[in-house]
């Protein structure tokens, strides 16, 4: 049987082109047991996981539980806000008391880069990176990238523009790596302000321009903007983001061609896309999440595999 390169997934840098397609044909296979009546398989039966959130989710951490419940593994949630975090607990000192109570995985969201990283070379439990703060998001990028190929097939060649807030996020670096090494093409689209400089050292196009960007791609990635990690006013106001920015119906009737529309949520509806775009027949958002789960199973079941 074919195993992943590493023990941990930390982020998508770090992983090889193999990995990734190994993880996606694993999901095709979950993917196949929760449309199942019975959407159970013992794989992960002796294995207990811990989902440690030091940040708010809906999405990841609800993906996370039904796909190791799915692999009919022992699940506990920690959630750092009803936590003796707060008494000032650390992060290791935290994580080593969940570990003496046997614990073979961790999933961690952290604000802080690097944390997962942290935290794998001082445990020996598989760690898998559930978002670190503005670093890598590798979960969500496979799942994207996945529900590409569910609408395009293989990759290479495919042109995916990533629209709005690429200096703050993290979906858009994993979603960079992920994409460039299916060997698709990528362009990032969004304010001077909200775009890093010297991006076009990752290897992709740089536009300020939506209707150029949309009429060039044929998938349209549109990112949140995300106030939380803005410390500063980067653009007037949310209403000219919109008007300047923003994804509407009238720009997707005016393009040549029928494009894929997706957005990792949660969604700021009238602000990067109109609700009109958000639900309609381009829109794959909500099947980004139904593949989250099949991603998610794939990747836990692979990692703990590297255990035996
Ligand atoms: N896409 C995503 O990470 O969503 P949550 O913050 O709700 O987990």
């Amino acid at each position: 049987m074919s195993t992943l390169s590493t023990k941990h997934l930390l982020g998508i840098k770090n992983i090889t082109a193999d990995d990734i397609r190994l993880i996606f044909e694993t999901a095709d296979n979950f993917k196949e047991v929760i449309n199942r009546p019975i959407k159970k398989v013992p794989s992960l039966r002796d294995t207990t996981i811990a989902n440690i959130f030091f940040e708010n989710s809906t999405r990841t951490r609800i993906s996370f539980e039904l796909a190791e419940k799915r692999l009919s593994a022992d699940v506990v949630n920690f959630s750092a806000s009803s936590s003796s975090v707060k008494k000032g607990e650390t992060l290791l000192d935290t994580v080593n008391n969940i570990l003496a109570m046997k614990v073979d995985m961790v999933v961690m969201r952290h604000p802080a880069p690097g944390a997962p990283h942290f935290l794998a070379q001082h445990i020996d439990a598989n760690v898998v990176n559930a978002g670190d703060g503005t670093h890598e998001h590798p979960t969500q990028a496979l799942l994207d990238a996945y529900s590409m190929r569910g609408e395009l097939g293989d990759l290479r060649g495919k042109k995916v523009a990533i629209f709005g807030d690429i200096l703050h996020s993290r979906v858009a670096l994993s979603n960079i790596f992920c994409l460039n090494k299916l060997g698709a093409k990528v362009m990032v689209c969004g304010p001077p302000t909200l775009l890093p400089k010297h991006i076009e050292k990752l290897g992709v196009i740089k536009s300020h321009n939506v209707t150029e960007a949309l009429n060039w791609c044929d998938v349209a990635n549109v990112l949140r903007i995300q106030l939380e990690r803005q410390d500063i006013k980067y653009f007037p106001s949310l209403r000219e983001y919109s008007q300047y920015f923003g994804i509407n119906k009238k720009l997707l009737n005016s393009l040549k061609k029928e494009i894929v529309i997706m957005h990792p949520g949660p969604i700021n509806r009238g602000v990067e896309m109109t609700s009109d775009v958000a639900d309609s027949d381009h829109s794959i958002i909500l099947q980004q999440v139904e593949n989250g789960v099949a991603i998610r199973m794939a990747i836990l079941y692979l990692l703990a595999n590297k255990r035996n």
